[in-house]
């Protein structure tokens, strides 16, 4: 006897209503803890202007510098007053690293999703229709397409800090390695995974051809080819979990930070281990 199995029509959804169940409003929110305490304690430290920097030796022997904090990383030669009050070298440097992050293509779905609600998660309607949607194709957000000269300032900036680091094993003229010395290290290799592994810099090293075993390339250098297929597969490796990267290397900059100017402020004395 055949068996028959009575098919069941599936649930209908109305037109905009939302259809999940779980806990959709778990990211946004976090999204909206973590920008926020970023952008509080950077504005803050940003207009400190002090404590920035924690010199070779304990009573400040020398003329160098063994720590210096990312947020005043490189030390300009020049500062300017207005009124007497002098400018921050910091409200400078931040706009680099902040427009790099601002335009980065993880932060602009997190940020669009918690702040403007632009839709807050995936199948969750938006609280208003809009009337005039062109994306990022219109004023302002076009201006999101600046991301890739961000990059090229990212670059220039990760090989600053990297000298940072090497000066943070710099005990006046001798090798030595303090808490600040690891804390630096491990905040410049989160900055390099999330700078490398850059939407922008995927299509940069591998963008150029888009297919590395099409017969049109089968003219092209192979070197080349090579060397452009495994920088393209470092890129994208990484690039997996930028959003990993991102909050870890924005958290890595905080502490790194806090942790030099508690010890340029004599809060706390640095660890050293040699
Ligand atoms: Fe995130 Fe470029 S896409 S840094």
């Amino acid at each position: 006897m055949a068996l028959e199995i009575e098919e069941k029509p599936a649930a209908r959804v109305p037109l905009g209503a939302a259809i999940r169940k779980d806990n959709w409003w778990l990211k946004p929110l976090l999204t909206v803890i973590g920008l926020g305490i970023f952008a509080v304690y950077a504005t803050l430290r940003a207009f400190e202007n002090n404590y920035y920097a924690v010199p070779w030796g304990a009573a400040g022997e020398g003329h160098g510098h063994t720590y210096l904090s990312p947020f005043y990383s490189p030390l300009l030669p020049f500062r300017y007053s207005i009124a007497g009050w002098a400018i921050s070298p910091a409200l400078y440097i931040l706009v680099f690293p902040l427009l790099f992050r601002m335009t980065c293509y993880y932060y602009r779905q997190a940020y669009y999703r918690a702040f403007f609600w632009d839709p807050p998660a995936c199948a969750i309607p938006e609280p208003s229709a809009r009337k005039h949607y062109h994306g990022e194709r219109a004023f302002p957000l076009i201006l999101q397409n600046m991301h890739r000269y961000a990059l090229y300032a990212a670059l220039v900036f990760l090989v600053m800090l990297w000298w940072d680091v090497i000066q943070a094993f710099n005990f006046n003229g001798r090798f030595g390695m303090g808490l600040g010395s690891l804390l630096m290290l491990g905040n410049i290799v989160l900055l390099t995974g999330y700078t490398c592994g850059c939407h922008s810099l995927r299509h940069l090293v591998g963008g150029r051809m888009d297919c590395f075993t099409c017969p049109m390339n089968a003219n092209a250098e192979h070197a080349e080819v090579r060397t452009g297929y495994r920088a393209w597969r470092f890129v994208s490796r990484l690039n997996l979990n930028h959003m990993q990267w991102a909050w870890s290397s924005l958290g890595s900059v905080i502490l790194t930070d806090l942790y030099i100017r508690s010890v340029a402020s004599g809060a706390i004395q640095d660890l050293r281990f040699f």
